[in-house]
């Protein structure tokens, strides 16, 4: 069942996210770009409007609209600075484990503080050598009466240092492959706990990302995501698939928002005794990119619905195919703007260039586009499994047993 519901409480939310992006984010974008600087009157701006407790329940502080609410409002506030847009979305990575995971004695006490914007929330999953890997990570996390000591640093933090939680995963059971990790909610401020690293980026300058060091960071064994361990993986891809839809609508946002200063600037723009607009070469690819932004943002949409309407057996292809599909295409369409900005749209007097730089990091993080298309890949063969329309057609010895793929791709890998 293919579908998109957007609700009258979406579309409101995207409106207040529009005008926040007009009013706050985008006279100052440039500014806090160069400056790599966090600025905190968009957080203001955040807490104000009510949007940091867009895509949370009710039942704890925000306002159920949803993943649809939360993705109108990343391409909006994207549109405007991606590095904004992800600032905002990063919170919602960040609670996602709790939603999925956490008690509801946790639930309780902590979302409706990131709802009201009163703390922002970080996602520590990657480490130095866990990255597409996250299984591999090394963090370590060990019980000592009632608290659990974490020791170990993790890699790319977004949001790290502005950020008052952060939900880190740990291994708790080196032994078993399957529980080896658990996730465990650390409050900044904790002793042991610091910011070591702030990167120096290409894009997405204007929120951090950072190291994060674990050194003897003892926190009360209650803090521990859903009260046992070793359900950190499944919970950290649980979140990861509600999540991806918010970064494609970010690439969705740097599209739409490069393609409108694109079009705009060939309207105006003479060369040849004409305006760039209405010559063919420019119309083919302002007619491609509009294409593409109004497929990405379908496709978008489409995965946010499924993790709305909890279709379990659709939202994990769907939120990779979303995160793939919008994130090429974020890069694509910025790559394009800059071209017909020509040299002006190489240098940093047009906002232009700006959006080339932060739509690259959309391919990359929340898992990179080859790992989202390995993740279709491997759900479509799940799927195939159940074609016996095409029985007749290919005898069933051929793929009756699908998990044989696996094995292979397992075999090619070692
Ligand atoms: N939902 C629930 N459980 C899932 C799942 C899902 N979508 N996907 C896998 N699992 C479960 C499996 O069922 C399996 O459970 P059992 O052991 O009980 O069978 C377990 O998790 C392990 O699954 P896999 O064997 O498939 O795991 P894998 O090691 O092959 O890894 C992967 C799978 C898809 C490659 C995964 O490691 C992955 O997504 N990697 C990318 C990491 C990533 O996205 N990092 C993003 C960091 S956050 C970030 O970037 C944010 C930011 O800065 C803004």
């Amino acid at each position: 069942m293919s579908q998109i519901v957007i609700t009258e409480e979406a579309l409101h939310w995207q409106e207040v996210a529009r005008k926040v992006a007009e009013e706050v984010v985008r006279p100052i974008a440039a500014k806090y770009d160069d400056l790599q600087e966090y600025p905190e009157e968009v957080r203001q701006a955040y807490i104000d409007t009510g949007l940091l407790g867009v895509w949370i329940p009710k039942e704890y502080g925000g306002h159920g609209a949803g993943t649809v609410a939360l993705c109108l409002v990343v391409e909006e506030l994207s549109r405007a600075c991606g590095a904004m847009g992800v600032a905002f979305a990063v919170n919602a990575l960040g609670s996602f484990p709790i939603l999925v995971g956490g008690t509801e004695e946790q639930k309780k006490d902590w979302l409706p503080q990131i709802a009201k914007g009163e703390k922002m929330i970080a996602f520590c999953l990657s480490e130095k050598f866990a990255g597409s890997d996250a299984g591999g990570m090394r963090c370590q996390a060990r019980l000592e009466g009632d608290e659990w000591v974490i020791n170990g640093e993790k890699k790319w933090t977004t949001n790290g240092g502005v950020a008052s939680f952060y939900t880190v995963f740990a291994v708790t059971d080196d032994k078993s492959r399957s529980r080896r990790i658990s996730a465990i909610m650390v409050e900044k401020g904790t002793p042991g706990f610091s910011v070591k690293k702030i990167e120096n980026k290409m894009g997405i300058r204007a929120v951090p990302v950072v190291e994060t060091h674990f050194d003897n960071v003892r926190v009360p064994a209650a803090n521990l995501l859903g009260g046992r361990p070793g359900y950190g993986f499944k919970h950290a891809m649980a979140t990861l698939d509600k999540a991806r839809p918010g970064v494609a609508a970010q690439g969705v946002g740097l599209a739409q928002g490069a393609l409108e200063y694109a079009v705009t600037y060939a309207m105006r723009r003479e060369q040849f005794g004409k305006k760039l607009a209405s010559m063919g070469v420019m119309q083919d690819m302002l007619g491609s990119m509009a294409s593409k932004v109004e497929a990405a943002r379908g496709l978008v949409l489409r995965a946010a619905t499924a993790v709305d309407l909890n279709d379990t057996a659709q939202i994990t292809k769907l939120a990779a195919m979303s995160k793939n599909f919008a994130t090429d295409v974020a890069m694509e369409v910025t790559t394009d703007a800059v071209q017909i900005f020509g040299g002006y749209g190489f240098m940093k007097d047009y906002p232009i260039e700006k959006y080339m730089r932060d739509a690259k990091i959309t391919q990359i993080y929340e898992g990179t586009n080859q790992i989202q298309r390995m993740v279709v890949a491997r759900n479509l063969v799940r799927e195939a499994a159940s074609f016996d329309f095409l029985n007749e057609y290919i005898p069933v010895e051929t793929y009756e047993n699908y998990q044989a793929v696996f094995e292979e791709e397992a075999t090619a890998d070692s």
